[in-house]
């Protein structure tokens, strides 16, 4: 390591909680992002108790008072709640955390060109299959849909797929409550008028059904779980029909986040993003590794994808902040100038200049696994 920043304090590399990459520091996870948000200008979701440590364990809360959430997301939980999760009172740390989170990957999501029109390409023929074979009703199960974008064109692709006369049921398991509530209201879209849709604030290791699917989903989600690829990967293809698929996508192992991140661990010399889970960091390489290690036969769609970086060298620009913070699953303001300054020239290193804007290269894959 370059002796200029030897003496650096110990930065902890916080990817834990609702990160990309979930391990044990989840609870400095959510202080981070309970930070970003307040850099966010967010200083009346963080409220008073910005700075303190938030506890949020599995289906329960650990600390704070209960607090007020919108009549959507009451209305969610009541009338989709899972019969698998009591239905409790969030703390307010928790709506917090959960805003945060859901700031910082709008923030992300808008500097990346998403592109899963590969996607739904991929898809298309298999639920066409399933309608040919005869089925009249289509289902999916969305894991960690998020805010709903990328869900909208699937719900729209299963409308247009399924037969006339015949229903489409759409089940989203979305922790965030802030998630859930825009993926309600993306819902009730005019164009996805018809397709039931059942939003669960369940996390998908805690899903306990006899439900069968014609397709599980999990876009960008299955960092969340570290550890847990394979079983989820058996688990998921348990709960699909005849002719039903699991559909996948994850970072591309050459995806330019990942060398940013092995980068800062090298220079702060925190070993804990590596160690904290046996699984490591999962990639589209990793990913076909799991469906060979199960037998599964899979076909695979790359997407060309790039982050628009440029507004992270602004060091006025609060949104450049919490992209840093993204890209790099850190804090920036916890860090020394030095550290800050060094992660910024790598990315200065990695990022390509285009129309006068600041891009790194970020391709997804996408895994899709037939029932066997
Ligand atoms: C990176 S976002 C991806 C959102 C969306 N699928 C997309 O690609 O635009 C990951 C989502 O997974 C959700 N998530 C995290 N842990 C989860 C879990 N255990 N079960 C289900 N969803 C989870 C998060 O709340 C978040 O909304």
């Amino acid at each position: 390591m370059d002796k200029k920043f030897r003496r650096v304090p110990k930065v902890k590399l916080l990817v834990a909680g609702d990160s990309l990459y979930d391990h044990a520091a989840r609870a400095d996870r959510q202080r981070a992002l309970v930070r970003s948000a307040r850099h966010l200008d967010l200083r009346r979701a963080a409220g008073r108790k910005g700075r303190r440590v938030v506890r949020v364990r599995r289906g329960a809360c650990t600390s704070g008072r209960p607090v007020r959430i919108s009549a959507t997301e009451a209305a969610s939980r009541t009338s989709h709640a899972s019969p698998t999760r009591p239905t409790t009172a969030m703390t307010d740390s928790q709506i917090q955390a959960d805003r945060a989170y859901a700031t910082a990957w709008r923030i992300f999501f808008d500097s990346r060109r998403y592109d899963h029109r590969g996607t739904l390409d991929l898809m298309e023929p298999h639920l066409r299959k399933i309608v040919a074979s005869g089925r009249r009703d289509l289902s999916i199960l969305s894991v960690g849909p998020g805010p709903g974008d990328v869900d909208a064109d699937v719900a729209r692709l299963l409308r247009r797929v399924a037969p006339q006369g015949g229903s489409v049921r759409y089940v989203a398991l979305e922790p965030n409550a802030i998630h859930r509530e825009h993926f309600t209201a993306m819902t009730r879209r005019p164009e996805l008028a018809g397709v039931q849709f059942d939003v669960r604030a369940t996390r998908v290791e805690d899903l306990k059904t006899h439900e069968r699917f014609d397709c599980v989903f999990y876009m960008h989600s299955i960092y969340h779980m570290p550890g847990q690829e394979e079983r989820l990967t058996r688990e998921a293809l348990g709960m699909l029909n005849e002719g039903g698929i699991l559909v996948i996508t994850v970072d591309h192992e050459h995806g330019q986040m990942y060398t940013l991140i092995k980068k800062y661990v090298e220079l702060t010399g925190y070993q804990g993003y590596w160690t904290a889970s046996e699984a490591g960091l999962i990639t589209g390489e990793s990913l076909k590794g799991i469906m060979e290690r199960l037998g599964l036969k899979y076909e695979t769609a790359e997407h060309d994808e790039t982050i628009d970086v440029t507004l992270c060298f602004d060091d006025q620009s609060t949104t450049g902040k919490a992209l840093l913070d993204f890209i790099y699953q850190t804090d920036f303001s916890a860090m020394s100038d030095d550290v800050k300054r060094q992660l910024l020239v790598y990315l200065n290193e990695e990022a390509v200049e285009r129309d006068g804007r600041k891009l790194i290269h970020e391709p997804s894959i996408t895994v899709l696994v037939p029932r066997p």
